[in-house]
């Protein structure tokens, strides 16, 4: 005789239906049933639609975000490890953008300022991109190290770069599958729990969101940015996680490059401080200033540095002397990276100037045009089944506010032989010769507890 479930699932879709708070015990049953199968779909989809509707209190939020965490396993590095006795661990989440490959330069500018960096990526989503999918640009480069990998690279090098295991909130994946398909992918709440479940189980005590705000963001506008930013804060800080949020533009491109193996150059030639050119250097320049800020932010969370501005200072010291690229280079063959892999990155076999066919003053530049130019040259995904093309992308020449002549190259398509794109500029630039400069700072605002 089997034992009678702990709750009836439809009186519990009746009272989130109705805008009730359901109990942790209630949440907790919803999520294990889901899970180990004994609750069908079709129940956790009305109650995923009730809960998009009516919404989540933050109770509410953290239980679900909890019980999506004890659905896998957890890490507990200091458990696992004595030489991790008084570390940081410390991780970085991005809501993603298009050219953010702050992660790159990140990890190693943490590691350099004293943090243990267990790091968990994605693949790109729609017109942003993702680290697991830049990185694996790196020949031999691999994301799913064994347990005592991830301890002896935390130990040695201090960071580890993986992509979610599935034994690690196996229900976030069901979730987001079900999400995917009955709209409510768009909820702060349900998001909320999907980041930061993966987060609390990755064992980190600091974790720094980027909330990416603009027309290239999944956040459009500073109202949504702040309600995300102060619920993934909420969340993080009641798993006993120490935390903030930093909103930052995401209206162009990130740096110069757009795609995979050649977003990984762009970020060697910042470890290296050594562009190709100084036009590269100028268009890196708001890129490199973010990643080092959100890397300074870790470190004061962390305790490592005692003020924002030691940190930042630290940071670029560590672009500066080499230290996070010989950080980077050792990840890298950590994790795999065939020797001399930084001369054999994945190349475009065509590099095709676009060039302006007007002249005047770029007043924009919309950088989700530019990832969805990018999907179709391959270095997105257009199905879930498609494969990424790591040597195809985006190069640009040109930022906001600045003045071109007809004929001057805006940007650079690397492509296969053979292959071709038709550029719709006025799909990707404004020109406005009276709009006032361009802000120049990429970070809007910060969230703390
Ligand atoms: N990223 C996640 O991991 N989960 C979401 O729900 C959205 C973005």
């Amino acid at each position: 005789m089997t034992a009678a479930a702990e709750f009836l699932v439809v009186e519990l879709l009746h009272k989130k239906r109705d805008g009730l708070e359901l109990s942790d015990q209630e949440i907790s049953f919803l999520v294990r049933g889901f899970s180990d199968g004994s609750i069908p779909d079709y129940q956790v989809s009305a109650w995923l639609m009730a809960a998009y509707l009516k919404g989540f209190s933050r109770r509410e939020t953290l239980f679900l975000t909890r019980s999506v965490k004890e659905s896998g396993r957890s890490f507990d590095w200091r458990s696992l490890n004595s030489n991790f006795k008084g570390a940081v661990f410390a991780d970085k989440h991005s809501s993603g953008g298009v050219g953010d490959k702050v992660s790159l330069v990140l990890a190693p500018v943490a590691a350099c300022l004293g943090l243990k960096v267990p790091m968990m990526s994605g693949r790109g989503l729609g017109h942003t991109g993702g680290t697991v999918d830049k990185l694996e640009a790196i020949p031999g480069f691999s994301m799913q190290p064994t347990e005592r990998q991830m301890i002896e690279w935390l130990d040695h090098t201090g960071v580890c770069l993986t992509a979610q295991s599935a034994d690690l909130c196996p229900a976030d994946r069901k979730l987001y599958s079900l999400r995917d398909v009955t709209a409510t992918i768009d909820s702060v709440p349900l998001i909320t729990a999907s980041i930061v479940s993966k987060k609390w189980a990755e064992g980190v005590d600091v974790v720094v969101y980027d909330v990416k705000c603009g027309e290239a963001a999944f956040m459009t506008n500073l109202a949504q940015a702040r309600a995300l930013g102060s619920s993934l804060v909420d969340a993080t800080s009641g798993a006993g996680i120490r935390t903030l949020a930093c909103i930052s533009r995401m209206d162009e491109p990130l740096g110069s490059m757009i795609g995979n193996a050649n977003e990984v150059e762009e970020c060697l030639w910042m470890m290296r401080n050594d562009y190709p050119s100084a036009n590269h250097r100028r268009l890196a320049a708001p890129l490199l200033a973010l990643s080092l800020r959100l890397a300074a932010e870790m470190a004061v969370l962390g305790g490592t540095r005692s003020s924002i501005e030691q940190a930042q200072a630290d940071a670029r010291a560590a672009i500066e002397s080499g230290q996070a690229l010989a950080v980077f280079m050792a990840i890298a063959r950590n994790q795999g990276a065939v020797p001399g892999w930084e001369t054999r990155l994945p190349q475009p076999e065509v590099k095709h100037a676009v060039t302006a066919t007007r002249g005047g003053r770029i007043s924009h530049i919309h950088a989700r045009q530019l990832g969805l130019d990018g999907i179709r040259l391959g270095a997105g995904r257009a199905t879930a089944e498609s494969r990424i093309d790591p040597a195809v992308g985006i190069e640009m020449a040109v930022r906001p506010g600045d003045t071109v002549a007809k004929g001057d190259v805006l940007l650079y398509l690397h492509l296969r032989a053979g292959q071709h794109l038709e550029v719709n500029l006025e799909r990707i630039f404004g020109f406005d010769a009276d709009a006032g400069p361009p802000a120049p700072e990429l970070l809007l605002e910060r969230i703390s507890t």
